[in-house]
């Protein structure tokens, strides 16, 4: 499974991708807001630092429009995977991105139809927003399972790229169903680390090892 970071912090991806763990980058416009940064300069700094996928995405809602300001994004580094919602236009503007060769993250999907248009129209990846749907009482990870079955059975190239992930418990289920990429935040992909019983472990140990008296090296 990769990981992708949901973040433009580019402290927050330095610390992670140091650790090579990090696959790719997922921001949006929210998340630029939230980074206090221009969408051309901190994109640019963010695909200087990660090998993989960072995708940046259009704010037009016309396809000839997207079209203009995906192209002009892309020309930021190799790496850019050209973000657009799932809308007619954007699977229109999908289409002319992925016959240029550029990677593609169809964004905003929350149905298994969106998600065949998506593969339909050339997408290298389609982002299923399952914290978005459980926030409304439906079950984002039958979304995903929905989605590998149907992308499964007909061979689909199309990466299902897990989004809005809000909890470790999230990046579990959709490992389990076999989702290729999860995007989450910088502090959910740390949490994974957490457990009650390692803290408590250690904490034993610890208390243990000052009552030997001993020092190592
Ligand atoms: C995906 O690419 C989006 O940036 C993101 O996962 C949205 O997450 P949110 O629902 O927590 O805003």
């Amino acid at each position: 499974m990769k990981f992708f970071l949901d973040t433009a912090d580019v402290n927050a991806i330095r610390e992670l991708n140091d650790l090579g763990m990090v696959d790719g980058v997922t921001t949006n416009p929210s998340l630029i807001l939230k980074a206090g940064r221009n969408i051309e300069e901190v994109t640019a700094e963010i695909c200087a630092m990660v090998s993989g996928p960072v995708s940046a995405e259009v704010v037009a809602e016309k396809a000839e429009d997207m079209i203009r300001e995906g192209r002009h994004l892309a020309k930021i580094a190799k790496n850019i995977a050209i973000k657009v919602p799932l809308t007619w236009d954007g699977l229109k503007a999908c289409r002319a991105f992925a016959d240029d060769g550029h990677m593609v993250n169809v964004t905003l999907c929350f149905s298994p139809a969106q998600a065949i248009l998506a593969a339909k129209a050339g997408a290298t990846f389609i982002s299923p927003f399952i914290g978005r749907l459980d926030d409304i009482h439906l079950d984002g990870a039958d979304l995903i399972a929905d989605i590998r079955e149907i992308y499964d059975n007909y061979g689909y190239e199309t990466q299902i790229l897990a989004a809005s992930i809000r909890s470790v418990n999230h990046i579990i289920e959709v490992a389990k169903i076999g989702a290729d990429v999860i995007t989450a935040p910088p502090a959910v992909i740390t949490s994974m680390a957490k457990h009650i019983l390692t803290d408590k472990g250690l904490e034993q140990f610890t208390a243990d090892w000052a009552k030997t008296g001993q020092k190592i090296g």
